[in-house]
C-alpha cells in the first residue's frame, strides 16, 4: 500500500448512461450532465501473479487495514486510499461453510454457503461500508445518509461512528427488523421512521442528499459497489480461484447482482480467474420485477408494489437495474422468485443446521433448489449461496415461524411452558428420543 503504486494507478467516476468521466473525489453521487448512476473505473497498476501474492502475504496481517477482508484486496477496490484514510472496523473475512442438511436439502452435493452475516455488523453491507465511508471521510462530508431496510442504516451508523460523522437514516416505518432498528438507533444515527415503503425513503434521502449537500451511502454510490465485489473475491480466493459453477444472492435492490457482475469481469481482466460462474439472482416472489422483467429478456423496466416476510429485500423499484442486467447477461445468469413459504422452509432449515440466517439471505438457498428443481442448476454442479444477513436481525420472524405461527409449520420448534418438576422434564425427553426415532 505505498504510495507510488498508487500514483501509477488510478480510478475515476464513470456515468453509465452518458460515459462522462469525472474525478474520483467528485462528491455529487450522480452524472452532473445527465443524473444518471457512477461506476467507478480503476486503472490497474498489477495483474494476477503479483496481485494473487501481495492478497496471500496480507492473509496474516495482525494490524492495520490489511486485516480487513476488503482492504485485502485494496488494489481492486480504492487503490489511492491510503492506510491513514481508511475507516475499518476491519470487515470481511468471513466462512465458506459446508454443512451436510444444506446441501441435501437443496439436492445439490456440491453446495456451500459464503455467510456474509458474519460482518461486524451482521451483514454483508460492512463490506460495501468501508468504502463508501472512507470515500466519505477523505472527500470531508459534513454528514451521511441512507435509505435503508435496516441492514445499510445498521451499518452506516456503526462506520459513521467510527469517522466521527453524523448519520442520518431514513427506514419505512413498521417495516424494519427490531434487531436492526436497534443497532441503528444504538450506534447513534438520526433515525427517521417514514411513512412508506423503501422506495419512498431512497427517493426522499436523494432529494435530500442533492438538497442539503447530505453524501448518500446507499449502493447507488458507486464506493459501496467497491467493497462489496471482495464477497465474489473473497470466495473465489477461499476457492483457490477456481471459480464455482454459479453464484446465488438474495436480490432487491440489484446492488450486489451489480458488484458481483464487476468483480468477475475485473477478475477475469487481470487473470485472477479464467472462467465466469453463473449468477443466480432470488427474488421473493412478492417483490420480483426484475425475475418477472428477465422472463422478458430485460425488455421492460418493471416496478411493482413489494409485499414480503423478507423485509431485507422488499423493495420494488430497484436502483441498480441497468448495471444487474449487465451481471445476468455477461455471466449468462439467471433471475428467479422464490414464494415466502419456501424462503420461510429454507431458513427454518438453515437454522436448524446450526448456521442461521435472516429471511432475505434464505431466499438464496430456496432459489438453488427451486433452479435445481426446474433443472437449471445440475446436481453435481458447484454452487456458493450467499447467505447476507444474521440470523438475530430478525428474531421477530423466528418466533413468528416457530412459537405463533398456526397451522404450525413442518419445521416448527416451539418453545414448551412446563412446572417445576422432573416428570415434565422426562415427558418431553420422551417426545425427543421418540423424533430422533423417526428421523432413523
Ligand atoms: N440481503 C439482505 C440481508 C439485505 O439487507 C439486502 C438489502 C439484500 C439482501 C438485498 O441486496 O439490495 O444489493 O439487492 N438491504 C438493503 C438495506 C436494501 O437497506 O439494508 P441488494
Amino acid at each position: 500500500m505505498t504510495d507510488t503504486r498508487a500514483i501509477e494507478a488510478g480510478s475515476v467516476q464513470r456515468c453509465e448512461d452518458c460515459g462522462a468521466e469525472i474525478g474520483e473525489m467528485e462528491t455529487g453521487g450522480a452524472c452532473p450532465s445527465c443524473g444518471g448512476l457512477l461506476e467507478i473505473v480503476h486503472r490497474f497498476a498489477e495483474r494476477a501473479p503479483a496481485l494473487l501474492e501481495r492478497f496471500r502475504a496480507r492473509r496474516g496481517a495482525i494490524d492495520g487495514a490489511a486485516r480487513s477482508g476488503v482492504w485485502r484486496y485494496h488494489e481492486l477496490v480504492l487503490p489511492t486510499a491510503r492506510e491513514r484514510d481508511i475507516v475499518t472496523h476491519p470487515e470481511g473475512n468471513t466462512p465458506l461453510i459446508s454443512r451436510a442438511a444444506i446441501a441435501r436439502w437443496a439436492t445439490v452435493d456440491g453446495l456451500l454457503v459464503k455467510h456474509e452475516g458474519m460482518n461486524p455488523t451482521g451483514s454483508f453491507k460492512d463490506r460495501g461500508m468501508t468504502v463508501a465511508m472512507t470515500q466519505a471521510s477523505r472527500t470531508g462530508a459534513r454528514a451521511v445518509a441512507c435509505a435503508s431496510t435496516g441492514n445499510t442504516s445498521a451499518s452506516l451508523a456503526a462506520y459513521a461512528a467510527q469517522a466521527g460523522i453524523p448519520a442520518l437514516v431514513f427506514v419505512p416505518t413498521g417495516n424494519v427488523a427490531l434487531g436492526k432498528l436497534a443497532q441503528t438507533i444504538a450506534y447513534g444515527a438520526r433515525t427517521l421512521l417514514v411513512r412508506g415503503n423503501f422506495d419512498a425513503c431512497l427517493t426522499l434521502a436523494r432529494q435530500a442528499s442533492d438538497a442539503l449537500g447530505v453524501q448518500l451511502l446507499n449502493s447507488v454510490n458507486p464506493f459501496r459497489l467497491e467493497g462489496q465485489k471482495t464477497i465474489v473475491l473473497e470466495l473465489l480466493e477461499q476457492l483457490e480461484w477456481q471459480a464455482p459453477d454459479w453464484i446465488a444472492l438474495p436480490a432487491g435492490n440489484l446492488g450486489n447482482t451489480a458488484a458481483f457482475g464487476k468483480a468477475l469481469r475485473e477478475a477475469r481482466a487481470i487473470g485472477l480467474i479464467d472462467r465466469l460462474p453463473r449468477i443466480a439472482a432470488i427474488q421473493a416472489s412478492g417483490a420480483a420485477p426484475f425475475a418477472a422483467s428477465f422472463r422478458g429478456n430485460f425488455a421492460e423496466r418493471l416496478t411493482v408494489t413489494p409485499e414480503t416476510i423478507a423485509t431485507a429485500i422488499k423493495i420494488g423499484a430497484p436502483a441498480s437495474w441497468n448495471r444487474a442486467v449487465r451481471t445476468i447477461r455477461e455471466t449468462n445468469g439467471v433471475v428467479a422468485a422464490v414464494t415466502d413459504a419456501e424462503i420461510l422452509d429454507a431458513k427454518a432449515m438453515i437454522d436448524a443446521a446450526g448456521v442461521g440466517c435472516e429471511p432475505a439471505s434464505a431466499a438464496s438457498v430456496a432459489g438453488v433448489k427451486a433452479l435445481r428443481d426446474a433443472g437449471v442448476i445440475a446436481p453435481d454442479a458447484r454452487v456458493v449461496a450467499v447467505l447476507t444477513g444474521h440470523l438475530l436481525k430478525d428474531s421477530g420472524a423466528v418466533i413468528a415461524y416457530h412459537q405463533d405461527a398456526m397451522p404450525r409449520p413442518a419445521r416448527a420448534n416451539p418453545p414448551i411452558e412446563i412446572e417445576p418438576r422432573l416428570a415434565d422434564v422426562e415427558r418431553v425427553l420422551g417426545t425427543m428420543e421418540l423424533r430422533a426415532a423417526d428421523r432413523a
